[in-house]
């Protein structure tokens, strides 16, 4: 066989040559070929929701075009027949030819959505038969030609059951007006009904399927059958994520030298402010008595710096240094727009996907942070120090931005960012500190050919 060292000598045929010059679905790094639907499986109120929300806001932050199909609302939206439980019982046949079409007309739009461009179609229903699954095969596999991938998620532990009903059940349109005992109560009859036919998936009955099965939020994970890259990161991320509370908090560096100067990167010292934003960071830090919290800096001085008089185990990141600005590292956006004018102009037209001649694009930022976000999910409290750019980055992933948003994010210096999960988000809350520093954030500029919004044409 060939080494290595000779395959990288063999010079370029036109088979070695990718003919396709971009990706024809996603246009970013990550893509995926053939489009996927994720099918969750579950009895009501084991997070298939939370899941099926989570890893879709993962998925578009690592590029991957995600949507999620939940089937309640297709229920809610073709009928408000739902008065009680009763809707779900197995020989209301009523309910079920309503129940059975909705999920046609859901798969139909899912299927609609992945021909038109989409990536990964999440399938939130409970899916809690086999005959539902043959149904759902038969048209994503045997008709479309689909990947499909089913995640179920098994939980036997009452207390995370009620909690998960208490904090979104109980709220959802269903029970509008109905006080929230009885919705309770009425919610847990309903997972009465589908357990007398629930099946869950079996390696051997469904031999054929490709799954995964998630126990207790995480306990223990069984995979069958995954197909490919695309799953293997669903099932990585899957095993990564809990549910236990906790809070992120997140803060650039003390105002910097450079920052004063309006330099860009670098790595020189805090400023006077910048060393004072550090004493009162340690101060605030230790007053909220934070149980267990760690502390990850960059590499770079003025992280280490800022965090220096927090008494709390820390840990160093090199993926947290801030973007590399290539040729342009340590300049002003003055000089770079003089020295390097069609890079600036490129740079604000198109700013995720630009990339610093010898340097970072946001995208590329994006694929660094990646291994930092797993580490996130698997923590308690934490506190990122970290930089602009990075920030950015960590924020869209938390509350779910899009690429065209995510490099204009507000991250002013001397405040905090304080991140909490609530149901199927995170709650943030801005600290400011009333420390002077210098305001590092350069707004979009308006677009070359447009005047008050409209569009100039020749
Ligand atoms: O100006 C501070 C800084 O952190 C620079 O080091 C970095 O290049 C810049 O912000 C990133 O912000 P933007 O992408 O808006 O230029």
């Amino acid at each position: 066989g060939l080494s290595p060292a000779t395959l990288r000598h063999i010079p370029p045929t036109s088979e070695t040559i990718q003919t396709k010059p971009f990706p024809i679905r996603g246009e970013r790094a990550n893509y995926v070929n053939s489009p996927h639907v994720i099918a969750m499986v579950g009895l009501p109120a084991r997070g298939k929701t939370y899941i099926s929300k989570k890893l879709s806001r993962y998925l578009n932050w690592i590029g991957i075009n995600t949507k999620v199909f939940n089937l309640g609302e297709y229920r809610r939206h073709v009928t408000d027949a739902y008065k009680s439980h009763e809707f779900f019982r197995p020989d209301n046949q009523q309910a079920m030819a309503i129940r059975t079409k909705c999920c046609i007309d859901a798969l139909n739009d899912v299927c609609s959505w992945l021909e038109s461009g989409g990536e990964v179609a999440v399938f939130d229903a409970t899916n809690s038969t086999s005959d539902r699954r043959v149904l759902i095969h038969d048209i994503v596999v045997k008709k479309m030609g689909f990947k499909l991938f089913f995640v179920e998620s098994v939980c036997d532990d009452p207390q995370i059951v009620e909690q998960n009903i208490m904090e979104v059940k109980v709220n959802s349109p269903d029970y509008t007006n109905m006080p929230k005992d009885m919705a309770l109560n009425d919610f847990l009859l309903r997972i009465e009904h589908y357990k007398e036919k629930y099946e869950p998936l079996e390696e051997d009955t469904e031999a054929h399927l490709s799954f995964m099965k998630i126990y207790n939020t995480g306990e223990k994970v069984l995979v069958h059958k995954h197909e490919g890259h695309i799953q293997s990161r669903i099932v990585y991320y899957l095993m990564n994520i809990h549910i236990v509370p906790r809070t992120i908090y997140i803060a650039r560096h003390g105002e910097s030298k450079h920052n004063l100067e309006g330099r860009i990167g670098g790595d020189s010292e805090l400023s006077e402010r910048g060393q004072i934003f550090a004493d009162a960071l340690a101060k605030y830090i230790q007053e909220q008595n934070i149980s267990g919290l760690r502390v990850w800096t960059s590499w770079l001085k003025r992280t280490i710096q800022t965090v220096a008089r927090i008494p709390a185990p820390q840990e160093r990141w090199k993926a947290l240094n801030e973007i590399d600005a290539g040729i342009c590292e340590e300049m002003t956006y003055e000089e770079i727009k003089s020295k390097y004018p069609d890079d600036f102009t490129a740079r604000d037209q198109a700013k995720f996907t630009y990339r610093y001649p010898r340097g970072e694009s946001y995208e590329d930022l994006v694929a660094r942070l990646e291994p930092v976000i797993m580490e996130l999910e698997r923590q308690g409290n934490v506190l990122v120090v970290s930089h602009q750019a990075v920030i950015r980055c960590l924020l869209a992933y938390l509350l779910d931005k899009s690429a065209d948003e995510l490099p204009y994010l507000h991250v002013p210096l001397h405040t905090i960012i304080k991140l909490t999960p609530v149901a199927y988000g995170c709650k943030v809350d801005y600290i400011p500190f009333e420390i002077g520093a210098v305001d590092t954030h350069r707004p979009k500029p308006k677009a070359a050919g447009q005047l008050n919004g409209h569009h100039i044409t020749a």
